[in-house]
This record gives structure tokens, sequence and C-alpha cells, in this order.
């Protein structure tokens, strides 16, 4: 049976333990004293706790054990994910501190979706749930070990029920969850992991700030003809000082999002493959609701097979002041993408601020996300032809400043390259020469 929890010793303390045993009887106690200093120096200020969670097996739920882990070994501890585990309860691991995870085995959660559907901890924005909610400070969760989502039946499901929210979100009639929500956290260190099979966006990263993730490998591919669905690598929402670097992305929506109150946060040496791009955004999405997207720096990006490359996202505006599909506010200001290198990219540059809203709305309502600041820096490659000779465009429903490019290198596969610009202040400070869009 089971065994959640064993508090054990380093090694070197028990060990140094049993050398005084040896010596207390014929050595003189001067030298006892020198032991039993060594002893107290080299013993961690509180000792670590270590918890090693085994797998029931058959079939069983793990979730209950790893609960029982984390509680046991909530603080200045170790705990051990070692194996195979299957998860059919909701992980609310919080409060947190000083805890190592490694993780070295595979975390699966069960693909029972009249169960995960209500289960699943709702988070509010966008109707998000999670199956894992990590909460707390000083955490981190390495190990080489694979988190599994068991997508394939949520997105079949899908596919057949259509059951989504606003502009192809979550519904809370059928959540799909997140299978890592570092959330209400700071100062948390996540890599070496694998991530497949994701429902939904594969991280959140909630109401935290410093946390850093590196090395992460992320697979959310289909194996039957429905499409995978909001499979983000990440999104990032109330949070400040976030890190994403070093990581191998293959999706099919953004490679990183950065969605309201995204704030000091740097993503760079990515490899993003079938993504929608490193999206800012979607943003104002909500009437009544201020959303800030301020100091982000997007760099050294290998972008192919997208839908885009570097983009802005905003919803336009909407005369209903209950809207869930428009007519927010705020800002996005001071964004940096630099070397992009992007390979079959629909739009290798883009800023829509009319996002998922009817154009005619976006002319009469103006969005009043204020976009400025933002910088396009050696974005380089091909696009793929899917928009003609458009490899730029950078549309705004008010006007966008301080919008500048240097080092633009793109072509199309055919045809001459086009940049279209509409309601852009700061066309002198691009380095290519903007058409209107046609039509207007
Ligand atoms: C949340 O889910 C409800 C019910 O399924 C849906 O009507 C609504 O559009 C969703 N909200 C958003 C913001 O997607
Ligand atoms: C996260 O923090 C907020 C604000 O303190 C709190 O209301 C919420 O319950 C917390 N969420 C969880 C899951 O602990
Ligand atoms: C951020 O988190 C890391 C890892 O936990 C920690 O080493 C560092 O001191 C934190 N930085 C700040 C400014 O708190
Ligand atoms: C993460 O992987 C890298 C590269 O394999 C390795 O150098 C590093 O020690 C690992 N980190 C942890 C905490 O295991
Ligand atoms: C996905 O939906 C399409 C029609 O919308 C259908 O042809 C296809 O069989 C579905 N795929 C699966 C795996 O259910
Ligand atoms: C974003 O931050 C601003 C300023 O602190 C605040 O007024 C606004 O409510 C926040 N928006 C969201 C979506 O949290
Ligand atoms: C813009 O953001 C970057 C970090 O992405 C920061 O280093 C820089 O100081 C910011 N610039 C301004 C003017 O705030
Ligand atoms: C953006 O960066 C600048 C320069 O470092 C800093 O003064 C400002 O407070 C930052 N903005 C936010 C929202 O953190
Ligand atoms: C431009 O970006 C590419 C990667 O896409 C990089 O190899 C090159 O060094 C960058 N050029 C400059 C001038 O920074
Ligand atoms: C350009 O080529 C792509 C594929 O290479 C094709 O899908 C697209 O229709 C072509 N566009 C034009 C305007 O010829
Ligand atoms: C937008 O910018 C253009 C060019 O700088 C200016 O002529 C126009 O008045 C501006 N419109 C608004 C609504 O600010
Ligand atoms: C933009 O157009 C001007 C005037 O037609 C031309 O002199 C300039 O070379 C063009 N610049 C680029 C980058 O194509």
């Amino acid at each position: 049976m089971l065994v959640p929890c064993d508090a054990v010793k380093g090694d070197h303390v028990k060990s140094l333990f049993a050398s005084i045993k040896l010596e207390y009887s014929f050595l003189f106690f001067g030298l006892l004293s020198v032991l039993l200093s060594a002893a107290a120096s080299k013993r961690p200020s509180t000792p670590r706790k270590t918890c090693t969670v085994k797998a029931l097996g058959g079939g069983q739920d793990d979730g209950p054990n790893i609960l029982a882990a984390f509680k046991a070994c909530s603080s200045n501890a170790i705990i051990n994910l070692d194996t195979y585990y299957l998860v059919d309860t909701l992980l609310l691991t919080t409060g947190l501190d000083n805890v190592d995870i490694n993780l070295s085995g595979t975390v699966q959660y069960t693909p029972d979706i009249a169960k995960w559907s209500p289960q699943s901890l709702f988070l509010t924005y966008q109707n998000a749930t999670t199956f894992w909610f990590l909460s707390g400070k000083n955490i981190h969760l390495y190990g080489g070990g694979t988190i599994d989502g068991n997508g394939q039946v949520w997105w079949d499901t899908l596919n057949n029920t259509h059951n989504s929210g606003t502009a192809g979100g979550s519904s809370t009639t059928f959540a799909r969850p997140i299978p890592l929500t570092v959330g209400n956290a700071t100062n948390v260190i996540i890599e070496n992991i694998t991530q497949i099979g994701s429902p939904f966006w594969n991280n959140f990263v909630y109401q935290s700030s410093n946390i850093t993730y590196r090395n992460i490998h992320i697979n959310s591919v289909s194996y039957s003809s429905s499409p995978t669905a909001n499979s983000d690598g990440w999104d990032t929402y109330r949070s400040d000082h976030v890190t994403i670097t070093d990581s191998v992305v293959n999706n099919d929506d953004d490679c990183v999002s950065f969605k309201p109150n995204s704030t000091n946060i740097l993503v760079s040496n990515m490899h993003c493959n079938g993504s929608d791009g490193m999206s800012v955004g979607s943003l104002g999405q909500y009437a009544g609701e201020t959303d800030i997207v301020e100091n982000i720096t997007v760099r050294n990006i290998i972008m192919n097979n997208a839908q885009n490359g570097a983009r802005i996202k905003v919803f336009g505006g909407s005369p209903n002041p209950s809207s869930t599909a428009g007519g927010g506010t705020g800002f996005v200001k001071n964004v940096t993408f630099e070397n992009f290198q992007v390979s079959n990219v629909e739009n290798p540059i883009i800023i829509d601020q009319c996002f998922a809203t009817d154009p005619q709305v976006c002319s009469e309502f103006p969005s009043t996300v204020i976009i400025s600041d933002i910088h396009f820096i050696n974005v380089t490659g091909t696009s793929s032809g899917t928009k003609g000779g458009i490899v730029v465009d950078l549309e705004c429903s008010a006007n966008c400043t301080d919008i500048t490019a240097t080092g633009t290198n793109l072509v199309a596969p055919n045809g001459t390259a086009e940049f279209v610009c509409k309601n852009i202040a700061s066309t002198a400070e691009l380095d290519f020469n903007c058409t209107s869009p046609s039509g207007s």
C-alpha cells in the first residue's frame, strides 16, 4: 500500500551521527565537539522533508495521494513524483513555501469530461478552468517528466458539440481544463518538463509574479480529424515579471499570449511550430474592464508554419455596456518584437485592433485600448502567401502611435511584398512603405 510521505534527513547528517556514536567511547571531548559542530554546520537550517508519492496502479486515481503529499510536504520540502500517476481529482496545491517538486514521472489526467468539466477550478477570465492550481512561494518544479492532458478526447468532443464561448474560448457547460496553472504565486521556476495533449491552454500564469519557465517542450497535436483547440503554449494574466525561455512549442494557437495585465515579461529563444504567433491579447474583450500590457520583450524567435509571427490583437469597441466581445479599455505600451525568423507564416507582423469584431461596429465604435510604443526589430523570412503579397498588416481602429520597424526583411513566396497600414500615426518610423488596406 501507499507510503505517501517519509521524513528523511540528508544522508551526510546520518553518517556523521553514526561516526560520532562509533568514536564517542574512545575519543576525548575535544574531537567530539569538532564533529558535533561539523554536523551542525552541514545540516540545513531546517531539515528538508521528503514526500515520495507511490502510484496505486490499475487505473485508480492517484490524485488524493498527490494532494496528501503536497499537504505533508508543503514547506521546506521535496516532493518526488517519480512514476506514472493517473489523476481524476482536482490538484489544488496552495500555500506552498520553499518546495521542490521533482517530476520525473508522468501526471496524466483522466479524460472524464462529465467529471472534470464541473470539478476543474474555475478562473473566471474567458471561462478558463484548471486541473492543477500550483500556488505559494519559492517553488521549483523540474525533473524531466511529463504532464499529459489527454486532450484528444476533449478535441473530438468539441469538434462534434461546438460548445465554446466568446471567440471560440471555453464555455462553462463544457470547460476544458488547463493542465498547469501557476496561480497566486511568487518566485517560481519551472524547468525541464514536457507537456502533451492539453485540452485548452497548456500553461496559465495567473495573478503571479517572478515566474520563470525554461526548457519546456509542448506538443498539442491531434491524431484524429478534429483540430486541437485553444492550445496556447502560455497565457499570462494579472502577472508581473515572467520569463519564458529556451522552449519548443508545437501547437495550433498562440505560442505565448499576453493577456490583460501582463507586465515586465521576457520571452526568448523559442521555437514555435504551427502556432498562431507571439500574441499580445486578445485585449478589450470585456466592456467596463481596463486591460494593461506593458514592458514586453520577445526576442530570438523561430516561427514556422504559423498563422502569425509578431502580433497584437485587440477587440473593437462596443455599444453594449455589458459586452463580453469588445468594448473594454486600457493600453498596450512598450512592446518589442526582436530577431524573428519566420517561415511559411500567414501574417509575419500584424496589429489587429478590430479582433473578432464586425468591421462596421469597429468603425462606429473604435477600440479604446490604446496601442503605442511598439517596436519590430529584425523580423525576417517568408510569409505563406495565403494573403497574396501581404507580409505586414498594421490596422488600428483608433490611432496607434510610435510604432517602429527596423531591419524588416520579409518576402512573399509569390508576388511583391506588400505592407498594409491603417491609422498608424508613425509611418515615417517604419522601414517599409505602407499601402492602405484594399476596400478602404
Ligand atoms: C462562458 O460560458 C458561457 C456558457 O457556456 C458562455 O455563454 C459565455 O460566452 C462564456 N464566456 C466567455 C467570455 O467566453
Ligand atoms: C487567489 O487569490 C485571490 C486574491 O487573494 C483569492 O480571492 C483567491 O481565492 C485565490 N485563489 C485560489 C485558488 O487560492
Ligand atoms: C525570483 O525568484 C527566484 C527563484 O525563486 C529567486 O531566486 C529570486 O530571488 C526572485 N527574485 C526576486 C526579485 O524576488
Ligand atoms: C534541466 O536540464 C538541464 C539540461 O539537461 C540540466 O543542465 C539541468 O541541471 C536541469 N535542471 C534541473 C533542476 O534538473
Ligand atoms: C470533426 O468534425 C467534422 C465535421 O465538422 C467531421 O467530418 C469529422 O468526422 C469530425 N472528426 C471527429 C474525429 O469526430
Ligand atoms: C489592470 O490593472 C489596472 C491598474 O491597476 C486595474 O485598474 C484593472 O482593473 C486591471 N485589469 C484587470 C483585468 O485585472
Ligand atoms: C520597456 O520594456 C523593457 C522591458 O521589456 C524595459 O527594459 C524598458 O526600460 C522599457 N522602456 C520604457 C520606456 O519603459
Ligand atoms: C515599465 O518599465 C519602466 C522602466 O523600467 C518602469 O519605470 C515602469 O514602471 C514599468 N511599468 C510597469 C507597469 O511595471
Ligand atoms: C537578426 O535575427 C537573426 C535571427 O533571426 C539573428 O541571427 C541575427 O543575428 C539578427 N541580426 C541582428 C543584427 O541582430
Ligand atoms: C501564393 O502561393 C500560395 C501557396 O504557395 C497560394 O496559396 C496563394 O493562393 C498564392 N497567392 C497568390 C496571390 O497567387
Ligand atoms: C490620427 O492620426 C492622423 C495622422 O497623424 C491624424 O490626422 C488624425 O487626426 C488622427 N485621428 C485621431 C482620431 O486622433
Ligand atoms: C518608399 O517609397 C519612396 C518613394 O516612392 C522610395 O524612394 C523608397 O525607396 C521606398 N522605400 C522602400 C523601403 O521601399
